[in-house]
């Protein structure tokens, strides 16, 4: 999840922590049925098999490019780090991050 604009586990974080903090999930990328542009970068890439691993990574992504419009492969890969992908999507979540940036994205 992104908590004041940083990415943290949600895993492994209390949420008295969290009082007073702007939290945004997957959940909150989205506006009504529209979906964030790295949501829809992520289907457009095939970046998701089952799905187990695509909130994790669609937050991080969303994030760093809200800092880093346009960001080098090493950015985006120190970015989405740590997220885990069993179905071994790596190479196309990283396309999907990466075309995101160079599109533009229009929304935080
Ligand atoms: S798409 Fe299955 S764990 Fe990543």
């Amino acid at each position: 999840m992104i908590v004041d604009g940083r990415t943290i586990y949600a895993c492994s974080t209390l949420a008295i922590e969290m009082q007073g903090k702007k939290i945004r999930t997957v959940d909150g990328l989205t506006q009504g049925t529209v979906l964030h542009p790295v949501q829809q970068a992520f289907y457009d890439h095939d970046g998701l098999m089952c799905g187990f691993c695509t909130p994790g990574f669609v937050t991080a992504a969303a994030a760093l490019l809200e800092k880093h419009p346009n960001p080098t492969p090493e950015q985006a890969r120190r970015a989405l780090d740590g997220n885990i992908c069993r179905c071994g999507t790596y190479v196309r979540v990283l396309e999907a991050t990466l075309n995101t940036g160079k599109k533009g994205v229009t929304r935080g």
